[in-house]
């Protein structure tokens, strides 16, 4: 298999001990940055899909729950997903605290272990940089089948039309093409994420800018689908 295609691989082999995984979900070892990101993700869910207590919650490569323990207390139910195990072994320990919480592993391009119709809230925070465009997509579309009736979706990714999104593009393309990372981060546009949310078939599509350097789809799964 190509090697970016390969997500599994590529991200076991990053999540090999509970350090490496945080540098390669992170970029350090920060731990009030880490609280404190954290709350600003928070507060970008709250502001534009709405966080409720009755909500069953699904996080579409969770990593090490850097998200799922600020959010879990706020909700019924924390289900989050990972590509890698290994990354899910050190999540579970991490949260081990939260009652509410579930850890499901995932295939890398779909949602399979989730039924349909089944949580109130899917989102998807820096994650779509490693992905191929075709598997982003394929998780907007996954999102609308898991999603209950009137259910909300978020994904985001590094805007190329910041100053942010140009320096990570300009990175990227630095690298020789013979030892470019499988997990190199690749940027996303406004009218990308809102192609998918609108070819998904989701309602009330809107693509925001948010904290100088991300941009964030928002959906509603149709009432009566
Ligand atoms: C940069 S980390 C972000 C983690 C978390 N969302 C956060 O914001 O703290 C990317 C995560 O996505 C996971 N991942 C990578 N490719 C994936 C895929 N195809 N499907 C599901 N998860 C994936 C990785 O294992 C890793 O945990």
């Amino acid at each position: 298999m190509q090697s970016r295609s390969n997500y599994k691989a590529t991200w076991d082999a990053l999540a090999q001990s509970q350090v490496d995984a945080q540098l390669h979900v992170a970029g350090h070892l920060d731990e009030s940055e880490w609280a404190r990101s954290a709350r600003v993700t928070l507060g970008v869910l709250e502001e534009f899909v709405g966080i409720r207590p009755e909500d069953e919650i699904l996080e579409i490569g969770c990593g090490l729950g850097r998200v799922g323990r600020v959010l879990a207390p706020r909700c019924r139910r924390w289900i989050g997903g990972d590509v890698s195990p290994k990354m899910l072994e050190h999540t579970r320990r991490l949260l081990a605290d939260l009652p509410n919480v579930e850890l499901v592993e995932l295939s890398g391009v779909d949602l399979a272990p989730i039924p349909d119709a089944s949580v109130d809230v899917v989102y998807c925070t820096v994650v779509f940089m490693h992905l191929y465009e075709w598997d982003r997509y394929r998780y907007v579309q996954e999102a609308m089948r898991v999603l209950r009736p009137g259910g909300r979706c978020y994904f985001d990714n590094v805007d190329i039309t910041t100053d942010h999104g140009w320096e990570v593009f300009s990175a990227g393309a630095a690298y020789p093409p013979e030892e470019r990372p499988a997990h190199l981060s690749m940027v996303s546009t406004a009218d990308e994420l809102r192609t998918y949310g609108e070819r998904a078939g989701f309602e009330q599509v809107q693509v925001r800018p948010w904290g100088g350097a991300w941009v964030a789809l928002t959906g509603v799964k149709p009432a009566r689908s």
